[in-house]
């Protein structure tokens, strides 16, 4: 009888081209650390070792990609690359209009501009920070909607993303149905850890919309990953293909915008995807003013051919497979360290709870950011803050706001390190968790910004 060998798990890619990293000594990056005021974001990147700061726009391309980047038609109006961008739009997603921005921030720039006044509201599952700031800037408020459960990172839950379908009707009902110009579902849901949203939530986050005739609409930086956990967690679509999944998560879906960095695996880029030709015409005002001409609105038509097959590449279940599961596998090195992390692990990176890691520290000393600074000093590794620093203070009262959670995320780049650069992560994380108790003060506020401060916050230890 032939005994059937199970073989290991491996990447379905080889590498065909390398970048350097650089070592420095410890006390090196303590100096240095220093001297960039305790931003992470001021860091050259040859500072650090392993760049955890984002997986936006930090993938690697494919050979396929790369081919179509010298494919690219860089023609003002009419480029080839913009129709091949479309139609890949148009067969993963089942939109037909398609405006190309920059980044997805630009995108939120262009749409938000188009459709959101002062005064109005937009719930949601918990907005990116440029969503909100996009929001707060028009003076608008953004309602976080999300399932009570995604704040607790050691509850399990298999869709932490989730909106909370009756806090949405109470929240739109407490404002009423007009001061909301949409409901935004934010696929995963990052700022909660890189949680997914179930194609039931999504659903009957529809029928809440329906019901008060209000248009839905999706952030989908992140579509491919999200479709992938409810293949693999929402039984009734177990056996439907990773395509199909993706059009069902769209059905019905007024307007989604993307930041391509992230699912659409290319350094730059964003657009906007609807059906509704008045609302197109009416943003493409905005994509002319803001971006450039409507077929390439800020990117270069080798961006758009690569971002073509960067969108279908994503689709691929092998890779994604492979990509959630290195997520997975730092996750449970780290578990298996005691280091608290939000649970379970989401698409695209770690989120470590700051506050069981440094009980310590309050949330005016900043613990998240504090943690940031240690693991870099520890290994050069460079992660972000997901607290009260990106939080902002409250554009009204100009009060410190303080989120429930203050996490350390570590953003898995898509196709660049190997399980052995988790290894390093997570014996790192272990050093750092071992000297914990030492931190006894956190840090202070030197300089800030009123809007998404965490960029160019100027920071010192208390
Ligand atoms: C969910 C989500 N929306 C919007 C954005 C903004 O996109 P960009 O950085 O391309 O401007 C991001 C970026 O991280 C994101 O994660």
């Amino acid at each position: 009888m032939i005994k059937k060998m199970k073989l290991p798990h491996i990447p379905p890619y080889k590498t065909k081209m390398i970048e350097p990293v650089y070592f420095r000594s410890k006390k090196a990056r303590s100096e240095k650390i220093k001297e960039v005021n305790f931003n992470l974001f001021n860091l050259h990147s040859d500072w650090v070792v392993i760049d955890l700061i984002t997986d936006s726009g930090t993938g690697a391309m494919s050979e396929q990609q790369w081919a179509e980047i010298m494919l690219g038609d860089e023609s003002y109006a009419g480029s080839e690359s913009f129709f091949k961008l479309k139609k890949a739009v148009k067969k993963i997603m089942g939109f037909n209009l398609i405006a190309p921005t920059h980044q997805g921030r630009a995108a939120e720039n262009v749409l938000f501009s188009a459709t959101l006044k002062e005064g109005q509201v937009v719930p949601g599952n918990a907005h990116f920070d440029t969503t909100k700031g996009h929001i707060e800037f028009r003076k608008a408020k953004a309602v976080d909607c999300t399932i009570k459960e995604a704040f607790d990172t050691s509850t399990y839950h298999p869709f932490k993303g989730n909106i909370d379908i009756e806090k949405l009707e109470n929240v739109i009902i407490k404002y009423g149905p007009e001061t909301i110009p949409f409901i935004v579902i934010t696929v995963t849901c990052n700022t909660v850890g890189g949680q997914p949203v179930s194609l039931e939530n999504i659903t009957k986050t529809k029928e809440i919309a329906k019901k008060y005739n209000i248009p839905v609409y999706m952030d989908i930086a992140r579509y491919a990953e999200n479709a992938y956990f409810i293949k693999i967690r929402e039984a009734e679509y177990k056996e439907w293909s990773i395509k199909a999944i993706i059009k069902e998560m769209f059905r019905d879906i007024d307007v989604v915008w993307m930041s391509s960095k992230k699912d659409g695996l290319v350094n730059i880029g964003g657009f906007i995807a609807l059906n509704n030709y008045e609302l197109f015409e009416k943003l493409s005002q905005f994509t002319i003013i803001y971006e450039g001409f409507v077929t390439y609105g800020g990117m270069s038509g080798r961006s758009m051919g690569a971002l073509a097959v960067g969108l279908k590449e994503a689709c691929d279940f092998h890779y994604l497979e492979d990509r959630i599961g290195q997520v997975a596998y730092l996750g449970e090195k780290l578990k298996s360290f005691g280091i608290p992390i939000q649970e379970p692990t989401g698409g695209h990176a770690l989120y470590i709870d700051a506050k069981k890691m440094l009980p310590q520290i309050p949330q005016s000393e900043f613990p998240a950011q504090l943690l940031a600074v240690e693991l870099y000093i520890e290994a050069g590794i460079r992660g972000v803050e997901i607290g009260t620093l990106l939080a902002d203070k409250d554009p009204k009262t100009g009060k410190e706001r303080f989120p429930e959670m203050e996490l350390l995320r570590l953003a898995i780049p898509r196709r660049v390190y190997s399980n052995a650069h988790m290894d390093y992560i997570a014996e790192a994380m272990k050093n750092v968790k071992n000297r914990a108790k030492e931190l006894k003060k956190g840090l202070v506020i030197k300089k800030q910004a009123e809007i998404l401060r965490h960029f160019t916050v100027e920071l010192d230890r208390k």
